[in-house]
């Protein structure tokens, strides 16, 4: 790969569809870094089975995400994408790593807690270790940068401490990496509850647009946002979350400015202003719903690019995991 470009590295879980929120937040940013990084992107499936998954479902959703992320335009000659189950070394320099991380300090982790008060029948040790396994992840690849949105920020700060305690307990071994966080991206709120960020486990699912969702659901799913009695259509987060939360995704998805948007919106009603956003979220998606459809159908080719992916990605985290183990000593032939 190229010398010359900071390393990055992102993932997301192969678990239900992604959401327009989702899309906007990761993947649609993962097409936009690619000429700038030397880019790897990972379908976390180990992470996914910390809940439990259906199999056929777990096979079928790893699929459909790596047909999404080629068919937003991520171009798989550009950037290493791969299967994370197919590249042994994470569990092994998660194994690894384990000794280096605290059981209390995992103990405290946000994500761990809501999931253990979500999941309360399966407080497995997996959903506990979650975190080293991402820190594994991050830094096989000697990782610059990882862009993380705000609920991924506690997961990058422990693969720092991690790192750094382990570079200080023998020599630096692992790139520190710094977080990115992304100017654009507007947080994305539910339709229904627009404070809550939209959701794909939300417990009313007509807040929440999927990438999957036909033109139909998406129309109606828009009709039905909520909005306020003053039927002007402004942007203030403040007092509009809700016309402004649609404001947002109209900007996103046209990509006009909010001036723009705010002025062709002028003295219309809120339900032309509601059509106009679900038009433009259809409008994009349909495109790459039906490229994703078409490489579904190419399975030889899906399974060609996760090949390629995870030899680019073995060789690399091989290097890492090497000099890993023959730091804490593990004999070598
Ligand atoms: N935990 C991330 C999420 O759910 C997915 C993930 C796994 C990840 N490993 C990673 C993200 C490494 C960034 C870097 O969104």
């Amino acid at each position: 790969m190229q010398k010359d470009k900071k390393i990055l590295y992102s993932a997301v879980q192969p678990t239900n569809s992604l959401t327009i929120g989702n899309y906007i937040g990761a993947v649609k940013n993962f097409v936009a870094l690619q000429e700038e990084y030397d880019c790897i992107y990972a379908i976390a499936n180990m992470h996914a089975i910390t809940v439990r998954q259906d199999p056929a479902q777990l096979r079928r959703n790893t699929l459909s995400l790596l047909a999404l992320y080629i068919a937003c335009g991520v171009d798989p000659e550009k950037c290493v994408l791969y299967l994370q189950s197919h590249v042994h070394e994470h569990a092994e320099l998660a194994w690894a790593l384990n000794t280096f991380t605290y059981v209390g300090e995992m103990e405290r982790m946000t994500q761990f807690k809501d999931k253990s008060a979500r999941h309360a029948d399966n407080i497995n040790m997996g959903l506990m270790d979650y975190p080293v396994l991402m820190a594994a992840d991050i830094l096989l690849y000697q990782t610059d940068v990882v862009p993380v949105g705000v609920d991924q920020r506690q997961h990058l700060e422990i693969t720092r401490d991690i790192a750094i305690r382990f570079n200080n307990a023998y020599s630096p071994t692992f790139t520190v990496p710094e977080g990115l966080f992304m100017k654009v991206g507007a947080k994305i709120g539910d339709l229904l509850d627009p404070a809550k960020k939209m959701s794909k486990s939300s417990e009313n699912l007509n807040g929440t647009v999927f990438m999957s969702d036909d033109r139909d659901t998406i129309m109606r799913k828009f009709r039905r946002a909520v909005t306020d009695s003053e039927a002007c259509v402004k942007y203030d987060p403040e007092t509009k979350p809700g016309v402004s939360n649609l404001l947002s995704i109209y900007s996103v998805f046209t990509g006009k400015s909010m001036e723009e948007c705010e002025r062709e919106f002028e003295g219309k009603g809120y339900g032309d202003f509601k059509a106009a956003v679900g038009e433009a979220v259809a409008d994009s998606l349909a495109p790459v719903q039906a490229e994703q459809a078409r490489l579904l159908e190419d399975r030889q080719y899906l399974d060609g690019v996760l090949k390629a992916g995870a030899a680019n990605a073995a060789r690399r985290a091989g290097r890492t995991l090497a000099k890993v183990y023959k730091k804490i000593g593990f004999y070598q032939i």
